[in-house]
């Protein structure tokens, strides 16, 4: 069985506890993995230190070639990454094969960013009297950066906080979502064969709000960069003084279908983005409001398509949806279903439970109150509600704590455009659901949806200082 070892300053640490790596689809346990305590942590940090001293020097040039190294050997190791994720978080071998397609493309904006970040010449001589002085920006790393992900893109997630740092000259201790430790893991290797210098990217596993804690707190610690839960998002924005933070939280994304909408070609994809990776994507399809004139078409369709999904072995290429996280996800959103059912709500396909797994789920007759509509579900379950007017469909969509990505089908610019201004989300996608995102795009939410925003170029803003030098230019 693999056991796995901390990764600092260059070199595997054995660490002095370890924790049974269960796989999500069949129980086995497939990993003793490392659990780090807090002064690993704090020797990782120390170490991402020392090491910015020499790294923020490194040509632009020269952090690019690492990252377009880390491009080329991820190409070349694509089916070995892909079944890391079946392995440990049940992603189906052909979801993981696009999430590497992804991370390549992520690392790869990284690269091209690293020779892009540029600043500013400021007219000095725009303020009365100034005159004979030049003005101008750059952009400065921060120095160490802390990056908490989750389990839901081991590698992508990762790779849009660790493509950014570095090709900011930034240094990283990464702390990978507990479940998923092995593909963060794998990144140590990548890596250092790329040639990035020691100490820069730091792999710290386990788990407890200790470790968290000094993540978001340690004096040496510049910026935290977080995807997660909006409880645990929350907690740290409270604790994080004066640093820098990037949180990318949850969301129970929607989607407005009005009469013009081709059912034919938005049917399956609203389907592949309600129950990709079992749901558990932050802009999963979760609320779908419908014209009342196409509803009972649309739902008839939608239920018979969500119908051919396949469940099984994520190692299986035929494979739609695997297994949940864990078995206690199943038994939360069981409940929410019972909740919801209670209250009126009504299954038109799915909620079959096992241990591990939830059927795809179509639910009707929800109301806005119920925890499967204002909360995020993360799980393989949609709600379809029917609406009158744009307006009503504008303010149910717009009736949530939550704003991540939320999409409209039309082919009314008017409405469009009406539904682009006033529908409260960080994106808003025209002619197609909320689920897309390509890696260089700006991502991030409103309201209880995020703080900041990743997509690479946005995210190195966020990970470097603006800096402002002026010079007389005549004594
Ligand atoms: C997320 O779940 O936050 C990321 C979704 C994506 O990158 O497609």
């Amino acid at each position: 069985m693999q056991e796995t070892k901390l990764w600092i300053n260059g070199q595997w640490e054995a660490a002095e506890r370890t924790y049974d790596l269960a796989s999500p689809y069949s129980g086995e346990i497939i990993a003793k993995v490392a659990k780090a305590n807090v002064q690993d942590v704090e020797r990782a940090i120390e170490g991402a230190h020392e090491a910015f001293q020499s790294f923020k020097k490194m040509a632009a040039y020269d952090r690019a070639e690492i990252l377009y190294n880390v491009v080329t050997i991820m190409r070349e190791r694509k089916q070995e990454l892909a079944e890391i994720l079946a392995k440990e978080a049940a992603k189906p071998i052909s979801a993981g094969l696009v999430e590497i397609d992804r991370t390549i493309a992520t690392y790869q904006f990284s690269a091209e960013a690293t020779k892009q970040s540029t600043g500013e010449t400021v007219p000095m001589d725009a303020a009365p009297g100034v005159t004979d002085r030049l003005g101008y920006t750059k952009r400065v790393p921060l120095g160490v950066i802390s990056a908490i992900t989750p389990f839901n893109f081991p590698f992508n997630l990762v790779a849009h906080k660790v493509g950014p740092a570095v090709a900011a000259g930034n240094t990283i201790v990464l702390k990978p979502a507990t479940q998923t430790p092995l593909s963060a893991l794998v990144l140590a290797e990548i890596f250092k064969e790329a040639g990035l210098p020691d100490g820069c990217l730091q792999i710290v596993t386990g788990s407890g709000g200790e470790l968290g804690d000094i993540l978001v707190t340690h004096p040496l610690i510049k910026k935290v960069t977080f995807t997660g839960s909006g409880a645990v998002g929350l907690k740290m924005k409270e604790k994080v003084g004066l640093r820098r933070i990037t949180l990318e939280l949850g969301s129970n994304a929607a989607v407005i279908v009005e009469p013009s909408t081709p059912l034919e070609k938005m049917i399956p994809r609203a389907v592949s983005g309600a129950f990709n990776f079992a749901g558990q994507v932050c802009i999963s399809l979760q609320r779908i409001y419908v014209h009342q004139s196409i509803y009972d078409e649309f739902v008839e369709k939608f239920v018979a398509e969500t119908k051919k999904l396949r469940l099984g072995d994520p190692m299986n290429s035929e494979t739609d949806v695997s297994a949940m996280i864990h078995p206690h996800e199943v038994e939360r959103i069981k409940s929410w279903i019972e909740d919801a059912k209670a209250k009126g709500a009504v299954v038109a396909t799915g909620a079959e439970f096992t241990e591990r797994t939830l059927t795809p789920t179509v639910m009707t007759h929800v109301t806005a109150d119920m925890r499967i509509v204002c909360e995020e579900t993360f799980a393989p379950i949609v709600s379809i509600v029917s609406y009158e007017t744009l307006d009503e469909a504008i303010s149910l969509v717009n009736d949530t704590e939550l704003g991540l990505n939320v999409g409209i089908y039309t082919n009314v610019l008017t409405d469009a455009m009406r539904a682009a201004d006033e529908l409260e989300a960080g994106a808003v996608i025209i002619n197609d659901i909320p689920t897309f995102r390509v890696d260089h795009m700006p991502y991030g939410g409103v309201k209880m949806s995020g703080y900041g925003k990743e997509g690479i170029k946005y995210a190195l803003e966020e990970m470097t200082h603006l800096k402002f030098i002026t010079m007389k230019t005549v004594f």
